[in-house]
């Protein structure tokens, strides 16, 4: 499955260097070709020969060193993915610096290819506000870090910073090195969060959508080398900054933001939960409480409706449809309705937090996609660009 695949491993020194020797052996035995740097702190942990073994490659271990014939910058262009496993707080931290004062660091900086850092470290050094916004800095930057998971940590302590499981980490691998540039050269606009309808200058009418699965979309268009867009209102997650963004909160201001790029885009993707309504005359002062209180709503525009309008014979359309009943027919009404190439739709029922499950329909697809929204995007993409249209 990784046969030809060139992944550079970087070990550093924490206790999990002992189960990185495990992702070394299923990595090679799954067909890479694995060259491994180990810091001199990884080298207390576990010995270059244990990785020697499973890799039956040499080992690198320092910056001059006379025996190795491998020149150090030669292996940040030599790789097809760098794999930091596991990630210490100083690694991170010295990559956010800019610092390259020994091997892995002065390669991770001299890469372009992508770089997975699996952090692994006590809860505390983990949550520490320096530690995130190193992590977080460098995801605005593109590089990509899983989240470490939770249990009993090697330090007595119980909480978030354990190496995750080696599978986990190669289900990860196997998704950066799958996706090639696919989108390269196409300008993807993606919609998403739950739109705010103000009803006086403190209230306001919103839904549950966080905003997640059009950032997951985004995230993988990005990844797949598109140019995206991506206009989004109240959203529970960051936005990285490598994405170019718009904040349209209500209705009304997504509409003409939307409609701004809309002739400027490829693919365009729905996912925002725009208000079908909202409040007909928003007071100007706050509504002072007396008995009860009826408030008029009028109907919003409905955008998508009009971009199918509008739509050009080489556009991509994607709608979204959250139904909590007869998911397929409403789905399928709705491309009809609103002239769509593709709906995607998911039961409110089953939608969980990070998980999803979604029914992709349109032009001859009818394809059930589950698991968490990252990998669903990347397969949500797989299907439009298999399609006939394109
Ligand atoms: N949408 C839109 N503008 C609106 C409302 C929705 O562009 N004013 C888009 C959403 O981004 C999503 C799709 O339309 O892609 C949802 O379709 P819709 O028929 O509006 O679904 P619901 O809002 O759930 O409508 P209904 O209550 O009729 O099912």
């Amino acid at each position: 499955m990784l046969k030809d695949k060139k992944i550079l491993l970087g070990i550093t020194g924490g206790i999990a260097a002992y189960k990185a020797v495990d992702l070394a052996s299923k990595l090679t035995n799954m067909g890479a070709e694995v060259k491994t740097i180990m810091t001199s702190h990884a080298c207390e942990f576990v010995s270059p020969i244990t990785f020697k073994s499973v890799t039956h490659q040499p080992i690198i271990t320092k910056m001059f060193d006379a025996e190795s014939d491998i020149e150090h910058i030669s292996l940040a262009d030599w790789a097809d993915l760098v794999v930091i496993a596991p990630a210490t707080a100083n690694i991170i931290g010295k990559t956010a610096s800019g610092i390259a004062d020994d091997l892995l660091s002065t390669t991770i900086m001299a890469t372009t290819v992508p770089v997975l850092f699996v952090p692994a470290m006590n809860i505390h050094m983990y949550e520490n506000p320096i530690v995130q916004e190193n992590i977080t800095k460098l995801s605005n930057l593109g590089y990509f870090f899983m989240e470490p998971e939770f249990g009993i940590l090697a330090c007595g302590y119980k909480g978030k910073g354990r190496y995750p499981e080696n599978e986990e980490i190669i289900f990860y691998i196997i998704t950066y090195l799958k996706y090639k540039k696919d989108l390269f050269g196409r300008n993807v606009l993606v919609t998403a969060g739950a739109s705010q309808e103000e009803i006086d200058p403190m209230r306001f009418i919103t839904n549950y959508s966080t905003g997640k699965m059009g950032l997951a979309l985004a995230r993988a268009a990005h990844i797949r080398g598109a140019r995206v867009k991506f206009i989004h209102s109240s959203i529970g997650v960051n936005v990285p900054e490598y994405l170019d963004s718009i904040k349209a909160v209500s209705a009304e201001k997504m509409h003409s933001a939307v409609l701004r790029e809309y002739s400027n885009s490829d693919i365009i993707f729905m996912t925002a939960a725009v208000a079908d309504y909202k409040p007909a005359v928003p007071s100007k002062q706050k509504i002072k409480k007396s008995g009860d209180l009826n408030l008029k709503l009028k109907r919003t525009k409905d955008i998508l409706k009009e971009l199918g309008e509008r739509k050009t014979s080489d556009q991509i359309l994607v709608g979204f449809a959250a139904e909590s009943e007869n998911l397929k027919e409403n789905a399928l009404q709705k491309i009809e309705k609103k002239n769509l190439d593709f709906i995607c739709a998911n039961n409110l029922n089953v939608s969980g937090k990070d998980d999803t499950e979604i029914l992709v329909l349109g032009e001859g697809a009818e394809i059930k996609l589950i698991g968490n929204k990252f990998s669903v995007a990347h397969q949500i993409i797989d299907v439009i660009l298999k399609s006939t249209k394109k």
